[in-house]
């Protein structure tokens, strides 16, 4: 009996040198922890239950037979993360560079397979060389198998994706799918076609750094929405950020115990506003000082920073945040502006995160770049997403609401349950100026005439009590008072039900 337990004892220690110490150096040498150091971190300490430890690829091409790592390049499993059920697998690129086999395939499609049954999220963490080139269709079906359960699960578990070494070709779709990419800066990348192709293709020469990178990804091409200095900070941070998180769509958001009252008032906000409506203000300074302890977790914070979009706490229940920002663009929507809003809100509104939104958007960008771009197909998509969230919404105009954007930020025609604005709130079809020189062109040349026209329009519709008369904003709040307004606007939407007539999906504007 002895000896089995020994013999048990070694084949787990061979297993867990992966590809073997040499190679683990080399991770190390990279800045990059192995697989199963990047585990102990993510998952609470001693929590971790491993599957699947001994299973090894069945290739026999180009001398495999002989190769063969028990585990195949991937380490899976369960553990928690603050005492909260998670799966997840970690690829492991000291087994031929993490690249995908058949048997790799199997062992993450299991993960999903059995977090979906119990209802957990998926972390994956990504470092592989793509499809396992020795096998060919083997791994292209395996990739296909994990794509079809990426779908299934969208919408019903929370999926996270953090790269962390190479993800490049077919290989980048699993993590596409998923709800939220983060990537470590200078380790990891991601492409459809690495540098050389891109050479000989299109003549352009660029550092995989620059093609793929963690930068490029979260401030260019928004595929990311986070980026991290190294491995511990990633899976530090990925800690943070599944707190937020109920574990799937049928659960409510977890609570947090908190000390910050829910009737705190703030009266330095009674001044955020600036007298100028041009001048800009820092929207995340209404944010922090409104939620639960200042503590506001940004997604995609270098990407289309004209919006904001985060988790915080109202009340220790997790609330999605998405505000203008007067400080980029002046808070206009746009078509990158309009693409990350509304896939945010949509997360919210499948894992039952209420949503609260600050506005202060004085309407779209104009000019040929946005239309040739599609803004309009692309506006439409955050229209479409708070238009058909049922979630609890609350809404707060802290200055500019103008035109089709007043509509599209969460107003009370697309279902807003409650509605404030500032005292401060301009609402209305346009801004003054513009207004003026339209319905009052023969005046434009007579600069007194238009100065007097535009601040009678500012008078008349800059502010905002029309909109309050006509019932489409509840309350003009003061702005101290933020905070327990929100709270108890919450509060009483704590039960909402709301449901969508039946349809096998909508046809969102893609
Ligand atoms: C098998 C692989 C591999 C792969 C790397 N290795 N990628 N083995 N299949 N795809 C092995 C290497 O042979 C090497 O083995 C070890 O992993 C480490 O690789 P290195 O090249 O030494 O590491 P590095 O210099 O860091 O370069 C990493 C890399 C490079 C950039 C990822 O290995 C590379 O370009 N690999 C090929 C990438 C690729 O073309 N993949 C297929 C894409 S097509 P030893 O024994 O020397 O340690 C695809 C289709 C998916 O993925 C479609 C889905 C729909």
């Amino acid at each position: 009996m002895y000896e089995i337990i020994q013999q048990l004892d070694k084949k787990r220690a061979a297993a867990c040198l992966g590809g073997g110490q040499k190679r683990i150096e080399a991770q190390h040498g990279k800045g990059k922890l192995s697989a199963r150091e990047r585990i102990d971190l993510l998952l609470d300490e001693g929590s971790f239950e491993e599957w699947d430890m001994f299973k090894e690829h069945r290739c026999t091409d180009f001398g495999m037979a002989e190769q063969r790592t028990p585990g195949d390049g991937v380490v899976i499993g369960y553990g928690t993360i603050n005492g909260r059920l998670v799966f997840v697998f970690s690829q492991d690129f000291t087994v031929f560079g993490g690249s995908l086999s058949e048997t790799h395939a199997e062992k993450i499609c299991k993960v999903m397979d059995q977090a979906m049954k119990v209802g957990a999220p998926v972390i994956g963490l990504n470092d592989s060389g793509g499809a396992r080139i020795q096998e060919g269709m083997d791994s292209l079906a395996g990739y296909a198998e994990v794509f079809q359960r990426n779908v299934m699960a969208s919408g019903v578990i929370p999926q996270i994706s953090v790269i962390m070494g190479p993800c490049a070709g077919g290989a980048v779709y699993s993590p596409a799918m998923t709800d939220i990419i983060a990537m470590v800066k200078d380790s990891s990348y991601m492409f459809v076609t690495g540098p050389d192709v891109v050479k000989t293709v299109t003549h352009e020469v660029v550092t995989a750094e620059e093609l793929g990178g963690a930068v490029t990804h979260t401030a260019k091409s928004g595929v990311a929405e986070l980026a991290f200095d190294n491995d511990v900070e990633a899976l530090l941070q990925i800690r943070r950020l599944m707190d937020f998180l109920p574990a799937n769509n049928k659960e409510k958001p977890p609570v947090r115990p908190t000390a910050d009252p829910a009737d705190r008032e703030d009266f330095s906000l009674d001044t955020l506003i600036p007298n100028n409506p041009n001048m800009p203000y820092d929207m995340k300074e209404l944010i922090t000082k409104v939620v639960d302890e200042g503590d506001f977790y940004e997604i995609a914070p270098d990407y289309a920073r004209n919006i904001i979009t985060g988790f915080a706490r109202m009340e220790g229940s997790t609330i999605g945040i998405v505000a203008n920002q007067p400080m980029v663009l002046a808070g206009c929507l746009d078509i990158d502006s309009s693409r990350k809003a509304a896939r945010f809100v949509r997360f919210c509104d499948a894992f039952n995160i209420p949503v609260v939104t600050f506005v202060d958007v004085p309407g779209f960008l104009p000019g040929t770049t946005q239309e040739y771009g599609g803004i309009i197909k692309h506006g439409a998509k955050l229209l479409y997403a708070f238009a058909e969230c049922t979630v609890p919404k609350v809404t707060v105009i802290t200055r500019k609401a103008y035109g089709g954007a007043y509509d599209v930020m969460s107003s009370k025609h697309l279902r807003g349950d409650v509605n404030f604005a500032w005292p401060t709130a301009e609402i209305a079809v346009m801004g003054p100026k513009g207004a003026v020189e339209i319905i009052f062109r023969s005046d434009i040349g007579d600069t007194a005439k238009i100065a007097e026209r535009t601040e009678e329009y500012r008078k008349k519709f800059a502010n905002p009590f029309v909109a309050g008369a006509r019932g489409f904003i509840d309350d003009v709040i003061m702005p101290h008072g933020t905070r327990r307004r929100i709270c108890r606007s919450l509060a009483m939407l704590r039960d909402k039900k709301l449901e969508n007539p039946w349809k096998k999906h909508g046809n969102i504007p893609l």
